[in-house]
Parts: C-alpha cells; sequence; structure tokens
C-alpha cells in the first residue's frame, strides 16, 4: 500500500460529540472537501433524478441513507477516515472504537492479492471432457491474448489475461460440462464489465477449439484470487472494561471466536458483523456489495462447512491478535462509484488511490467491526449500545430538543425503562428543576 508522507491523525477525539455542522467542517478540512462536496454529503447536489433515470430501470424517486463517519483508523501506518452508509445504530461508533483499540497496538497491517477477478465459461455437449481440455490448454496462449483484445486500456494500465484454468464436471444433472476460467487482472475496477466481456468475446473461440457448445458466460463472485488479509494486536490492558480485566476480555473475544468457527448458526451472524462494516464502505463508495456479500459467504464455506471469517487469539504475551482474510472485489473506477456524486466524495475523504487500497481499508474495517461486535457481546452484551441510540429516538419523539435529548436518554437507559411514557415524564421533571 501506498505510503503518505501528510501526518494527520483520524484519533478524533470527541468527534461523536460535536454538533452534525461541527462534524462535517472537520472531516471538510480534514479531506479538503469544498463547497459543492459539502453540499454533496448534506443532501443537495447529491444523486440527480436525471442521474438515477441512467442507472437503473423504472426510477420512480431516490432513497436516502446516513453516511457517518468512522474515526481511528490506523492502517499500515496511515491514518484514513472512514466514510460508512448504513440504516443500523451502533456500527459506525463500535467499528470506531474497535478501531481505537487496534490502534492501542499499533493499528492495522493489511495485504492484497493483485485484482485478478475469474471469468467463467460453461462447455457442454463434449464427446471427450480430457481431449476438449487438452485442445484448450495448447491453445492457451491465443485464448490469453484474444482476452487481452477486449480491453486494450486495461491492458496498458497492468492489467490483462493472467491465466487460465480447465475445471471438468464429468457428472452433473445436465451432464458432463467443462468450464473454463480465465484469470483477468481488472486493476482499479471492480471488473465485471471486463470479465463479462472477455467471457463472451472467448466463447467463440472455445467453441471452436472444443467442438462443444458454450452456455454461460459470466465472472464468479468467489473471487479467491483477489483477496485481503488485515490482522491487529490490542493490548490485553486496552480491553479492560468496569467489571472485567483486559485477560478476561481477551479470553470471552477468544471465546466468542471458537464458537464462530466450529458452529455454522454462530458463524453467520459472527460474519454479518464483519460485513456491517464492509457493506457500509462498499455502499459509501458506490461497490456493489452483493457481490462482496456472494464472496465472502462463499469463502466462509470453502472447506465444505460454513465457517467464521476471522481468527482471534491470544499471544504469548497475553495479548489479543486478530485476522480476518478474504476476496474483496471493489473498485475506485467505473460502475457507480464516479457516477454517484456522493460516492465520489466518498472516496475522497477516504483518499484511497487504487482499489487493492480500498480492499484492503474495508478488511481492516470487517475486522475492526467483528471485533466491536464481539468484545461488546463477551463483555456488556450489544443491548445497552443499541439502547442508548434507541433512547435517543425515544427522547426526540417525546418532545426533547436537542440541549434535552442526551439527559433524557441516558436516565431512560440508566432506569431501564425505554419509554414514551417514562421519556416524557423525565423531560417534564427536567423542565420542572430547570425553571
Ligand atoms: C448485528 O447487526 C451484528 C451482531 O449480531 C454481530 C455478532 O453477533 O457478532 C452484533
Amino acid at each position: 500500500m501506498t505510503q503518505r508522507t501528510e501526518r494527520r491523525s483520524s484519533r478524533l477525539s470527541g468527534f461523536y460529540q460535536q454538533p452534525l455542522a461541527d462534524r462535517l467542517a472537520t472531516v471538510a478540512a480534514w479531506a479538503g472537501l469544498d463547497e459543492a462536496e459539502q453540499s454533496v454529503l448534506q443532501g443537495a447536489g447529491g444523486l440527480s433524478l436525471a442521474q438515477a433515470e441512467h442507472m437503473i430501470e423504472n426510477v420512480v424517486g431516490l432513497y436516502a441513507l446516513p453516511l457517518g463517519i468512522a474515526t481511528n483508523f490506523l492502517i499500515n501506518g496511515v491514518d484514513y477516515l472512514i466514510p460508512m452508509v448504513i440504516e443500523e445504530p451502533s456500527v459506525v461508533a463500535g467499528v470506531s472504537y474497535a478501531a481505537k483499540l487496534a490502534r492501542a497496538g499499533g493499528g492495522f497491517s493489511t495485504s492484497a492479492d493483485e485484482p485478478v477477478m475469474i471469468g467463467q465459461i460453461q462447455v457442454l455437449d463434449l464427446d471427450d471432457l480430457e481431449s476438449a481440455a487438452q485442445r484448450l490448454w495448447a491453445a492457451r496462449e491465443r485464448l490469453l491474448a484474444e482476452a487481452d483484445c477486449c480491453d486494450r486500456t486495461l491492458v496498458s494500465l497492468g492489467g490483462g489475461a493472467r491465466g487460465l484454468e480447465l475445471r471438468p464436471f464429468p457428472h452433473t444433472p445436465a451432464g458432463p460440462m467443462l468450464v473454463v476460467h480465465v484469470l483477468f487482472d481488472v486493476r482499479d475496477a471492480m471488473g465485471a464489465n471486463a470479465i463479462n466481456t472477455t467471457c463472451e468475446r472467448l466463447a467463440p473461440l472455445i467453441e471452436e477449439i472444443t467442438g462443444g457448445r458454450v452456455n454461460l458466460r459470466i465472472l464468479s463472485n468467489l473471487a479467491d484470487r483477489r483477496k485481503a488479509t488485515a490482522t491487529c494486536l490490542v493490548p490485553a490492558d486496552a480491553l479492560a472494561t468496569g467489571g472485567m480485566s483486559g485477560s478476561q476480555v481477551v479470553r470471552g473475544i477468544v471465546e466468542a471466536a471458537a464458537f464462530a468457527q466450529v458452529d455454522p448458526y454462530r458463524a453467520a451472524t459472527h460474519n454479518k458483523g464483519v460485513m456491517n462494516g464492509m457493506d457500509a464502505v462498499a455502499i459509501a463508495t458506490g461497490n456493489d456489495w452483493r457481490a462482496l456479500e456472494a464472496g465472502a459467504h462463499a469463502w466462509a464455506a470453502r472447506e465444505g462447512r460454513y465457517t467464521s471469517l476471522t481468527e482471534w487469539w491470544e499471544d504469548e504475551m497475553g495479548n489479543l491478535r486478530g485476522r480476518i482474510e478474504l476476496p474483496v472485489a471493489v473498485g475506485i473506477v467505473g460502475g457507480a462509484t464516479r457516477v454517484h456524486p456522493v460516492a465520489r466524495v466518498a472516496l475522497k475523504i477516504l483518499g484511497v488511490r487504487t482499489a487493492s487500497e480500498l480492499a484492503q481499508v474495508m478488511a481492516a474495517v470487517g475486522l475492526a467491526q467483528n471485533l466491536a461486535a464481539i468484545r461488546a457481546l463477551a463483555t456488556e452484551g450489544i443491548q445497552r449500545g443499541h439502547m442508548s441510540l434507541h433512547a435517543r429516538q425515544i427522547a426526540l419523539a417525546a418532545g426533547a430538543s436537542e440541549a434535552e435529548v442526551n439527559e433524557v436518554a441516558r436516565r431512560l437507559v440508566d432506569e431501564g425503562q425505554i419509554t414514551a411514557a417514562r421519556a416524557a415524564e423525565v423531560l417534564r421533571e427536567l423542565r420542572e428543576r430547570g425553571r
């Protein structure tokens, strides 16, 4: 990953307590956002109906979601503020807290494979799979050269065909089939278009060489040639809570990780927590989060049993260590990344210079989000965090002003009684005392 020279810190203490306008000003100064870019974040000049018309079919309107900023991320020695688009409370706060914990251990270390995607071409009606495979293998240079003709720009940027794989399936419900994999480096794109075009272009040649019939020509979302990895260390001391020592929390987190490793029922929820973070960054940056989800879950089941995407263990010093590795097929060019005005601003805030850098940031976010969830689950439970936001919403609905909302919400949470009726009473008491 590119090392930067700027000395900016994403450790923005008290950011969450600032009024929204101050938070925006902080981020704008941090990322150098101009007036127009700031208004895009505030809903003016965001995606227009006219742009939406060109994105999908049958458009009748737009749909807005909150965009929050995760703080405290230090990744390979570089500070990042991370835009996240999500409707769920506690995710942004949780991931920022986990990033602070990881920061205490030096931040995240990440790496990524080359951005190589897989295209699949399904060949049927073959008399002999073995000899068809041999003929394709013998013609591989010709096939790869043909693949490179699809996108000269990508090739000039250093991308292009990287290899061929042949996967015979002698017994399928539709008879024998040979699946051809084209490996293609898509550089800074997510690559779906490049791969699908390549597959369609190669199909007639593959039919000619094999004498078979091509059916599907499409990328695989199990992008296991394009994985990103993130690791972190959290000093045990940083994990101590009011009621638990750091080493007790480390143990609780390691036990939670073991639960997800052995039990698919838990792994599904554990991995949902990982994807809470990764999807939110994918949406903010205009990436295809369904592709990301498909790749992550298929990867989690690669050994025949669905399991955890992360590992957490205690090291010899008693500190917590974590690791994630998964396919991350995302881009910073093409698709909605440059069309959606908010995605453009989100990418500017992130400051990533390549798709590989974005993938690494997302892996770190996934690992952090998972840490936030299992730390909370292994200590006070997640409802407390959720409840304080819920209580704020109830307080606002009961008529609390901006100046009153925190106090009313705090009292509701402390009393464990988060109801509209109690919010109205607390508000009345507060105002009577203030007279
Ligand atoms: C909720 O959106 C995500 C969690 O359920 C993840 C987990 O259980 O690890 C909190």
